[in-house]
């Protein structure tokens, strides 16, 4: 990716309009406006060394902002998305929905079906991986463990869709622990947040970024150092939404159950 001259704190992506997006708008998302633009013009600056992976997709909103990102770049970068594709709302197909909703942008979309801390990567370098998916520490360290490694420092991108969501605490705990692999660069939307990183993965590094198994104590006093380590950059209250909701829910380690 060429990453050298970007400004940041510009905030390139929104030169990104709605007509450039185009058909992925049409494709169902959780994700904001920000983040979309954010997601396109990051598929849109790939280079092509690597692939463009997205871990939990739901309807193929972030899928498809990547893909539309791709189609105006010069990469040929193939896309991998991976998701159970199967929620307790929707009962239905939901792979065949997304692959159906992924089929603007031909063959170059492979859904990937299952428990993304079950699978493998082995596909070689990764230029852009977005994470949506790490709604517990024992996925976010399944994550880490499979695709880090593949990221090319200072020419990939990751995205941490969910850095600063309450509910998924154990994100900064994971990336401060990563702090010599990882550099923050931006943050997009309400709870996004980009990172560049600045060395490989190693087996070390993620044996000590390690969030599953982490007490409340624990995890409370290594939220309090990520707090600090991102700050004045990322604001203070979310960190303390973070604190919190590990206070209210003592024990639980997955987002969907947490309560505030
Ligand atoms: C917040 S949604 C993703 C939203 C999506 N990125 C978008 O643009 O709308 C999170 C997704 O992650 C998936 N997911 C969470 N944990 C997973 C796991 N362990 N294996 C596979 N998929 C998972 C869920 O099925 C869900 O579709």
């Amino acid at each position: 990716m060429r990453l050298d001259d970007v400004d940041w704190a510009a905030k390139p992506w929104k030169a990104v309009s709605d007509d450039d997006l185009g058909a992925a708008l049409a494709v169902p998302s959780m994700l904001t406006m920000d983040e979309a633009r954010l997601y396109y013009w990051l598929a849109a600056q790939a280079e092509g060394f690597g692939a463009v992976i997205d871990l939990g997709t739901h309807r193929g909103g972030s899928a498809a902002r990547l893909l539309a990102g791709l189609a105006a770049g010069s990469s040929q970068a193939p896309l991998y998305t991976y998701d159970r594709f199967a929620t307790p709302e929707v009962r239905s197909d939901m792979l065949t929905q997304v692959q159906t909703a992924l089929a603007p942008w031909g063959a170059r979309a492979t859904c990937v079906k299952g428990d993304i801390a079950r699978q493998t990567w082995s596909g070689g370098a990764v230029e852009v991986l977005s994470v949506d998916a790490a709604k517990s520490p024992t996925t976010a360290d399944r994550i880490a463990e499979e695709f880090f490694p593949a990221l090319e420092p200072f020419r990939s991108v990751l995205i941490q869709q969910d850095f600063l969501h309450a509910k998924q605490p154990w994100l900064p705990v994971q990336m401060a622990a990563l702090a010599d692999c990882f550099q923050l660069v931006a943050r997009a939307g309400n709870v996004c947040a980009v990172f560049i990183p600045t060395a490989k993965v190693t087996s070390d590094h993620l044996k000590a970024a390690r969030t599953e198994g982490l007490t409340d104590k624990a995890l409370l006093a290594r939220l309090d150092e990520a707090a600090h380590r991102f700050s004045p950059a990322l604001p203070a209250q979310r960190f303390a939404d973070q604190r919190a909701m590990v206070l209210a829910n003592p024990g639980v380690r997955d987002a969907w159950r947490m309560k505030r």
